[in-house]
C-alpha cells in the first residue's frame, strides 16, 4: 500500500470508530428502564406443529386467532408453563404424531435464557438495546473459525397473528434445518429458487405460502403486503471483535436488503453482549416496518449464541414496544440534541 493511501485508510478507520462511539452514547442507557425478557429453546416447534392436533387446545385457539402464546404459556408473574426442559434434551415427544421436539440435542444446553430490552426515541430515531449474558464465543474467536453470535428481531406493526404468535408464524417444518426441509437438489429444481441460484428454504409467513414451493396467488400476496403482512427483520452479528448489522424482510421468503434502514452496533465485554439498533422514524423503505411516534410495534427476539446456527436459537414470545404510548415496553422520548 502506498503511503497517502495508507494514511487515508487510517483516517477513515478513525472516523468510523468515532461514529460508532458517538452512536452508542447518544442515549443515556444507564437511566433507561430495562425490561427482562424470557427466551425459550423451541427445538423444532413449527407453525405446522402449533396448528396441528399435536398441540391440541393450543391449536384450536391459534386457528381462531384467539389467545396468544403468552396467554397459555406464561403466568401473570412471568413463570413459563411449557416443558422446554425436555424439549432441549430431546426427551419430549409430540402427543399425537410422537415426533420428537429435538432430534439433535446439544449436551448441557439450557432450556431458557434471559435478555434485557431497553427502548428510547428522539426527534429522528428509535433506539433498541438488548443485552444478554454470554461467554462471547463469536466475539473472541477468529472470523474464519467461528460461527458468529447474533441477535435478530422480527418486527411488525399491524398483523394480528404476528402480534399473538410472533416469529412462530414464519417458522415452518420445511425450512432449512427443520425436519421436513426438502433436499438441496429438489429446491434447486424449483423455478423460483433456481432463478436465485439457491438450494435452501428460508423463513416465510404462513399467509404468503402454503408450503416452501407453493406461494399463494399473486392477488392475495398483493393484498397481504398492502395490509402490512411483511415482517421486518433486523440483525446484528458478532464475530472476531466486529459487529455487522443487516436489514431484511420476511414475506414469501426471507431476503436481506441491499440498502439497510437500520444501523447496528454492539460489543461483548467480560460477561455479555450488548447490541443497539437505531432506525429512522417514519415509514422506511417498502419492506420496512413503519416506526411512528404514538404507535405500537410487535417484536420477537431471537438469539444465536455459543456456536449455534439456523434453528438452534433461543426465541421470545412476541412483545410490544410503544413509542411514547403504553405497551409491554414503553419507549420514552429523550432529548439528544
Ligand atoms: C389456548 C392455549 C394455548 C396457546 C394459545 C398456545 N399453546 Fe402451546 N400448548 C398448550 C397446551 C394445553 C399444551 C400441552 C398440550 C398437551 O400436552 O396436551 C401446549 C404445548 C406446547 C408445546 C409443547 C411443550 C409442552 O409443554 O407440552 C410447545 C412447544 C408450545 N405449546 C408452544 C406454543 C407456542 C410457541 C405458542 C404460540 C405460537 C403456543 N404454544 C400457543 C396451549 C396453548
Amino acid at each position: 500500500m502506498n503511503r497517502p493511501l495508507f494514511m487515508l485508510s487510517v483516517l477513515m478507520l478513525l472516523a468510523s470508530m468515532v461514529t460508532a462511539r458517538a452512536f452508542a452514547s447518544e442515549i443515556d442507557w444507564k437511566s433507561t428502564p430495562k425490561t427482562e425478557v424470557l427466551l425459550i429453546y423451541p427445538g423444532v416447534t413449527s407453525w405446522e406443529f402449533l396448528s396441528s392436533e399435536d398441540h391440541r387446545l393450543g391449536a384450536r385457539a391459534i386457528k381462531r386467532g384467539r389467545k396468544s402464546c403468552r396467554h397459555c404459556h406464561l403466568s401473570k408473574e412471568g413463570e413459563l408453563d411449557m416443558d422446554v426442559k425436555h424439549i432441549v434434551t430431546g426427551a419430549l415427544k409430540m402427543k399425537r404424531s410422537h415426533g420428537t421436539f429435538e432430534p439433535d440435542p446439544i449436551p448441557g444446553k439450557a432450556p431458557t435464557m434471559k435478555a434485557n430490552l431497553q427502548a428510547a426515541y428522539d426527534n429522528d430515531y428509535l433506539y433498541l438495546r438488548i443485552e444478554w449474558l454470554s461467554g462471547g464465543n463469536g466475539w473472541k474467536e477468529q472470523a474464519s473459525t467461528t460461527t458468529p453470535d447474533r441477535v435478530s428481531l422480527q418486527l411488525n406493526g399491524t398483523e394480528p397473528y404476528f402480534r399473538r404468535y410472533g416469529c412462530f408464524i414464519s417458522c415452518h417444518a420445511d425450512v432449512d434445518s427443520m425436519p421436513k426441509s426438502p433436499s438441496a437438489k429438489s429446491v434447486l429444481a424449483d423455478r423460483y429458487y433456481n432463478n436465485l441460484g439457491r438450494d435452501n428454504v428460508r423463513l416465510y409467513a404462513y399467509y404468503a405460502k402454503d408450503a416452501w414451493n407453493k406461494p399463494k396467488p399473486a392477488s392475495e400476496l398483493k393484498k397481504r403486503r398492502k395490509d402490512g403482512g411483511v415482517i421486518d427483520l433486523w440483525s446484528i452479528e458478532f464475530s472476531a471483535k466486529e459487529t455487522k448489522s443487516m436489514d431484511g424482510a420476511i414475506f414469501s421468503d426471507r431476503l436481506w436488503q441491499k440498502n439497510s434502514s437500520v444501523e447496528g452496533t454492539g460489543e461483548w465485554s467480560a460477561t455479555g453482549y450488548s447490541a443497539i439498533f437505531k432506525r429512522k422514524l417514519g415509514n422506511g423503505g417498502p419492506d420496512d416496518v413503519p416506526v411512528i411516534e404514538g404507535s405500537v410495534l410487535s417484536i420477537s427476539i431471537a438469539i444465536h449464541d455459543n456456536g449455534t446456527a439456523q434453528r438452534k436459537h433461543y426465541v421470545s414470545f412476541p412483545l410490544t414496544v410503544g413509542l411514547g404510548v403504553d405497551a409491554d415496553l414503553k419507549a420514552d422520548k429523550v432529548n439528544t440534541e
